[in-house]
């Protein structure tokens, strides 16, 4: 499974597991692949020693991490973005009477203890930019940055360090804007992935992104889970994969209890693009709270960040008393891409690892004795 890029960047397998779990993208570096670190919504504090453990874990094997640029939301047009409050200011009270409304009846407990309701960075660049500063003083191999393209401060910064700047892509364009801005790396997502994600399937996709970057090097992200999918995302042109939903029901994650237990149970139908989490069209498990969201007679999801400010503290109730109610484990539910239709055992990561790789050495194997007309 060897290719050029996961020599360069002294990989044994050129799969890139992309995760917001310390203990998973740890197992993943150990285990030879690369273990992407997502920070999205973490403070600067809470990074460092998040950092540092996978640092002291990984012991010099390389280790990327991941953070959301998004370039267009609510206060992007405005310098410096809205502060916390002015962006408070603008959630409609139907919105937030509606939430309530939501949780009443699915007769969702309080939170007990007075749990913080993270405030996070704000989503703007500037805001971000005193964080990327942070993830430059580790030892980092990769950075990539979701939803926009990459700065140029980023891309310097990256050619600086030799850190490789990767960008996420839902389209061509999205790719070729990366790739004018100087980004080093391509991952092209599809539709079936977990996450925000587009509209163009990942069979359609690698493929037109590794003709229109070219010789940029292109990873495949979306609907990864097998070693057949490894084996054909390489022969769609792609240097390695990029695996986000896989690793939520491994030993390691932290997934919440009752969604782990939804995830193994659920087919590849069971997911939906829906703006109730974050704003944007991301893929997750269908459940009351996406159900609630879709149905025409209540409010819109608003934009990014407002929803995200909006469903905070909801989706920490729920997610923090689905153990003991009935109504917050029918609304819990998490992003996960259409390949949880497959992940139907928890296993360790290594394992995993193991099972990618065998899978792409069978499939290689076959299409030898294929082509052999055996
Ligand atoms: C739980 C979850 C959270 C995600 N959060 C982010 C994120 O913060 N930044 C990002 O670049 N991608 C994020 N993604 C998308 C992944 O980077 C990746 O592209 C996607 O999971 C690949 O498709 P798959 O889910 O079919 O493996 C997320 C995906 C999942 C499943």
């Amino acid at each position: 499974m060897n290719t050029q890029l996961a020599r360069e960047l002294g990989l044994e397998f050129p799969i890139f597991a992309f995760t917001h779990c310390r203990d998973v993208a740890a197992a993943v570096s150990k285990a030879g692949g690369m273990g992407v670190y997502g920070v999205a919504g973490n403070s600067a504090a809470d990074i460092r020693a998040e950092l540092e453990w996978i640092e002291k874990e990984v012991d010099g094997k390389p280790y990327g991490v991941d953070v959301l640029l998004p370039t267009r939301f609510v206060g992007s047009n405005h310098e410096g973005g809205f502060s916390g409050d002015q962006l408070d200011e603008r959630i409609p009270d139907d919105h937030r009477r509606f939430v309530e409304s939501l949780l009443a009846r699915y007769e969702v407990p309080p939170l007990q203890e007075d749990i913080p309701i993270r405030e996070g960075t704000g989503v703007g660049l500037e805001s971000q930019r005193e964080l990327i500063e942070v993830l430059f003083e580790y030892d980092i191999k990769l950075i990539a940055s979701a939803l926009g393209p990459p700065p140029p401060w980023m891309i310097e910064k990256g050619k600086d360090r030799g850190v490789m700047v990767a960008a996420l892509a839902g389209t061509v364009e999205h790719a070729q804007r990366s790739a004018a801005a100087g980004a080093d790396l391509i991952i092209a997502q599809g539709y079936e992935a977990g996450g925000h994600t587009g509209q163009v399937s990942t069979m359609v996709l690698v493929p037109e992104v590794v003709d229109a970057v070219a010789p940029l090097p292109v990873l495949a992200a979306g609907g990864i889970g097998t070693g057949r999918q490894v084996t054909a995302s390489l022969a769609l042109g792609a240097q390695g994969v990029w695996i986000g939903s896989l690793w939520l029901t491994t030993e390691e994650a932290e997934t919440a209890p009752v969604v782990k237990e939804k995830f193994l149970a659920a087919g590849s139908s069971d997911t939906l693009r829906s703006r109730s989490l974050t704003g944007k069209p991301a893929r997750q498990l269908r459940s009351a709270w996406t159900e609630a969201w879709e149905d025409p007679s209540n409010p819109d999801p608003l934009p990014m960040p407002l929803q995200q400010r909006l469903v905070r503290e909801a989706q920490t109730r729920i997610t923090r008393t689905a153990h003991k109610s009935p109504g917050a484990a029918e609304l819990s539910n998490y992003f996960v891409g259409q390949i949880v239709g497959t992940m139907n055992h928890v296993k360790s990561v290594r394992a995993v690892m193991e099972e990618l790789a065998t899978g792409y050495a069978d499939t290689m194997e076959r299409l030898d004795e294929w082509a052999a007309g055996e």
